[in-house]
């Protein structure tokens, strides 16, 4: 019984230390994960409108080729404070980064490209 529970507990540690770290992780570094999640965030940018990128761009339809834009960052901005009327995100935060990977993922595979 005691080395059940001492078992248990173990298992709770680990799983509390890598929810932790796991958090931890995902503040700092960019990615596919956090860019969707924003995608579909309507508080996106301070954003108070109830609009969310995945409003008008259900699951990124219609943004196939934006892969190929060279200024994304600059263009997801444009949506930011246009459509959301919110505040544009510094191109290289960590939440831009993200969008970036995110849309990017996007990329139609019948595009040739
Ligand atoms: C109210 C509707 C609306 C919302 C909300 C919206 N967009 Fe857009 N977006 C458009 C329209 C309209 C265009 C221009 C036409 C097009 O290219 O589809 C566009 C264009 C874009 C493009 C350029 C596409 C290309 O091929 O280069 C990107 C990237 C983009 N939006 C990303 C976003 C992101 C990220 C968000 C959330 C922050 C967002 N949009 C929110 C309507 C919206």
């Amino acid at each position: 019984m005691k080395l059940i529970l001492r078992r248990v507990s173990a298992v709770m540690l680990v799983t509390a230390s890598m929810a932790f770290f796991g958090s931890a992780i995902a503040a700092d570094v960019p990615s596919f994960a956090h860019g969707k999640k924003l995608f579909n965030d309507p508080a996106l940018g301070g954003s108070t409108n109830s609009m969310s990128c995945n409003s008008c761009h259900p699951s990124g339809k219609g943004l196939e080729h934006a892969w190929k834009n060279p200024k994304l960052a600059e263009t997801i901005n444009v949506c930011i404070t246009g459509q959301l009327t919110g505040k544009a995100l510094p191109l290289d935060s960590m939440e831009m980064r993200s969008l970036v990977l995110y849309i990017r993922s996007l990329k139609s595979p019948v595009s040739g490209y």
